[in-house]
């Protein structure tokens, strides 16, 4: 069934604590996003499907598992999504990757400015990255825009979100799966996730 998942595994759970830190440095701030996004991962590619193979071992021929069925395309959300890329690609090496740039105005509108996607995303399942569901106007445009291509499967993985932009992207796209680390309170008057992190985009790339 689609829907939130909250993965409150243990060391997620400690590498986004870190990630909160105001005194943790770009370097280590950049390490643990594509930590915690490698391991948000994990859990969204749970359920791909697997087909049984042959393999001669040194000894025997196994009969095993190797994975199958639609490929996989990644797309961040620019720029904050960029910072997950890593250690997602370190999990599904061959998947194809997709830019999104969209960003909000001062009547928090979703603004796309780049868009390119692998020419064949309509035959693959897509999995949207961004450290921070805010508004949640930002993630239902990505999604509306990759259902325009054609995608048919979507997953949604970010690090912290917060319950207004849970509510608004499970109301406008009930079909996808959201993978998250936390849920956070809310949103402050600048639309910052509190408690959460600050500018993930600033803290990644260290523009401020
Ligand atoms: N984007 C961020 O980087 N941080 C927030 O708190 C909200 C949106």
């Amino acid at each position: 069934m689609a829907g939130l998942h909250l993965i409150e595994h243990p060391l997620i759970q400690h590498k986004i604590s870190l990630l909160r830190d105001k005194n943790t440095g770009v370097k280590e701030f950049r390490e643990l996003t594509s930590e915690t996004a490698m391991l948000i991962c994990y859990e969204a590619t749970r359920d791909l499907p697997l087909k049984e193979v042959e393999i001669t071992t040194p000894l025997a021929v196994a009969k095993t598992k190797i994975i199958s069925g639609r490929k996989l395309a990644i797309v961040p959300i620019l720029r904050a999504g960029l910072g997950m890329i890593e250690g997602v690609t370190s999990l599904v090496p061959a998947a194809k990757i997709g830019h999104l740039g969209i960003f909000r105005d001062g009547e928090n509108n979703a603004v796309q400015y780049y868009c390119k996607l692998p020419e064949d995303i309509s035959e693959r399942d897509v999995i949207a990255i961004d450290p921070m569901l805010a508004t949640g106007s930002t993630a239902v445009h990505a999604i509306d825009k990759i259902k325009e291509y054609g995608v048919k499967n979507i997953k949604f993985m970010c690090i912290i979100a917060s319950p207004e932009g849970l509510d608004k992207l499970m109301t406008a796209h009930p079909d996808i799966d959201i993978y998250c680390g936390v849920k956070d309170l809310g949103l402050n008057e600048e639309k910052y996730i509190i408690p959460g992190l600050g500018d993930a985009g600033d803290r990644i790339f260290g523009t401020k």
